[in-house]
């Protein structure tokens, strides 16, 4: 007997309808599993036998072939085990059949369990948009698929509820669907400035980064709150609207990082691969495409801690996607992209001992020891960062005063009315930042007055500093102008502007 059963799969974060054919007939006893199938396919005929019979069906003694169309895209994972089980008991008369309508999910454990499995969201999202509207789906990832409105879906924890509810012999009720604002008010981040003592200068062009949507670099010894800051930095940046909740989480999904309590994340990422992570591991790819560091931090934070320690070539590889704020993976025949919209936050030490500049502590580096070190950073990444901000460690006084710094909550409320603005400002162009403004919004946008334009012509020619420095410095401007709601950039956002500039400046690298 034949039996037909409609099963999802994944290619990057777009799914595809799956049909899954299976025969019995008679012949040699065996199972088979066509349709361009990876090890993680093959390897469901082990799981799904057991999970037959430990459910209490029989397994068929005869010949099975299991079909899974379409034949051009490779299947990689193991949620086709329940449409493969229950195709067989279908075929096979143990469970009645006729439900075409359905999609079915779901990782066998060899008891009949039904397992988690990663990338439900941009499966029920994808199964949406092609017009489906009833799931069986692992209960587990139940509070993933809470968040998607209009669809019929059914968490089931094992086989034989799944087949008890096929035959109507027990009834199960669909899951309730969960508003993303009710998520959104239970969420909170861990790190608040209003924690961190003293830094007020490193925390305003914090400040200045997250409402103009720029990189930025913090330059200072250990120990001095560096890595402290940057964990602070999501919790000013503005709440997630409901789409780019749902693109994070379809990423975290795919990844296999789901919080399974949460289901959705309403907090922006903060990522913090270690110097030594690999470029796929970064950009992503492998065997299975997945998504690097890159797009795991879509829409929040990727922070480089000492960045002179990743090699030149990651750096390098992290430039491209930066700039299109979109990654393409490339496997055999097949490209995914993922989003990697990302505010980068880099930290790294001024020399080799982490003491030159420092007020306090004596640098024991040659200049050749620091220019060396200085020179492993990567030229073009570090053009896309327009802060550099040197952070030296708070004073005694300063860290025992007693007094609360101000909340992140206070910080963050500011950041959204100036990023109110460049909403109005670039309501009919591409960009929404002024960090991604090009070359016609930059002399639209970005228009001086003769006193300001004096002060960026002196500081060009004395500070030695480059054109693209100096592009830097407008776009810097321009966001603390509109931080102070002035339609005009004044001399004094010119000469802050200036400040952030340290590299150029101070180090100079050749
Ligand atoms: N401004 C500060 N206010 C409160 N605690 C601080 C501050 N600066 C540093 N610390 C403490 O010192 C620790 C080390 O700081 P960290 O951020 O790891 O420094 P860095 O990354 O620059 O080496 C922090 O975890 C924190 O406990
Ligand atoms: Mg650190
Ligand atoms: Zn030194």
């Amino acid at each position: 007997m034949l039996s037909k059963i409609t099963g999802f799969g994944l290619d990057g974060l777009i799914g595809y309808e799956a049909t899954l054919e299976t025969d019995i007939n008679a012949g040699l006893p065996g199972m088979d599993i066509v349709g361009l199938v990876g090890q993680s396919v093959k390897e469901s005929k082990e799981r799904v036998k057991s999970a037959i019979k430990n459910s209490g069906f029989d397994f068929p003694i005869k010949k099975i072939t299991v079909n899974i169309a379409p034949a051009d895209i490779k299947k990689d994972s193991p949620h086709f085990d329940l449409p493969i089980a229950v195709g067989i008991l279908a075929a096979s008369g143990q469970v009645a059949s006729g439900y075409a309508d359905f999609i079915m999910l779901g990782e066998l454990s060899l008891d009949g369990t039904v397992r988690r499995i990663n990338g439900v969201m941009p499966m029920l999202i994808s199964a949406l948009q092609s017009g489906f509207k009833r799931f069986i789906i692992p209960h587990e990832n139940m509070n993933e698929a809470a968040f998607i409105e209009g669809l019929e879906i059914y968490a089931v924890k094992n086989l034989t509820d799944v087949c008890g509810f096929l035959n109507g012999d027990i009834e199960l009720k669909p899951i309730e669907f969960c508003s993303y604002h009710s998520a959104l008010a239970k969420s909170s981040y861990n790190s608040d400035f209003s924690d961190v003592k003293g830094q007020l200068k490193a925390k305003r062009a914090i400040e200045i980064a997250v409402s103009g949507g720029h990189n930025i670099l913090m330059i200072g010894p250990p120990g001095a709150g560096k890595t402290m800051l940057a964990k602070c930095i999501p919790g000013i940046m503005p709440s997630m609207t409901f789409d780019e909740a749902i693109e994070v989480t379809k990423i975290h999904s795919v990844a296999g990082i789901l919080s399974l309590d949460d289901g959705i994340v309403t907090v922006r990422p903060f990522r913090s691969p270690h110097h030594t992570a690999t470029t796929v591991a970064l950009i992503g790819g492998g065997a299975r495409s997945k998504p690097g560091e890159i797009s795991l931090s879509h829409n929040g934070v990727l922070f480089l801690d000492e960045m002179p320690e990743y090699s030149r070539y990651t750096l390098e590889t992290l430039r491209q996607p930066l700039e299109d704020k979109t990654v393409t993976v490339s496997r055999a025949m097949r490209t995914v992209e993922y989003p990697a919209d990302i505010t980068l936050v880099a930290s790294m030490n001024p020399c080799p001992c982490g003491n030159f500049g420092s007020k306090t502590q004596r640098c024991s580096c040659s200049p050749f020891a620091i220019h060396k070190y200085l020179n492993k950073l990567s030229g073009p990444l570090l053009d896309r960062i327009d802060l550099h901000v040197e952070v030296d460690g708070v004073a005694f006084e300063e860290m025992y005063d007693g007094k609360k710094a101000e909340a992140s909550s206070i910080i963050k409320n500011r950041v959204e009315e100036t990023r109110e603005i460049q909403r109005k400002r670039f309501e009919n162009e591409t960009v929404y930042t002024n960090s991604s403004m090009g070359n016609s919004q930059l002399s639209k946008y970005c228009r001086l007055d003769a006193s300001s334009e004096k002060l960026l012509e002196t500081a060009f020619k004395k500070l030695n500093f480059t054109a693209r420095a100096v592009t830097r410095i407008l776009k810097v401007a321009r966001t603390v102008a509109d931080m102070e709601k002035s339609a005009d950039i004044k001399s004094d956002h010119i000469a802050e502007a200036i400040q952030y500039r340290s590299l150029d400046r101070k180090y100079r690298l050749v």
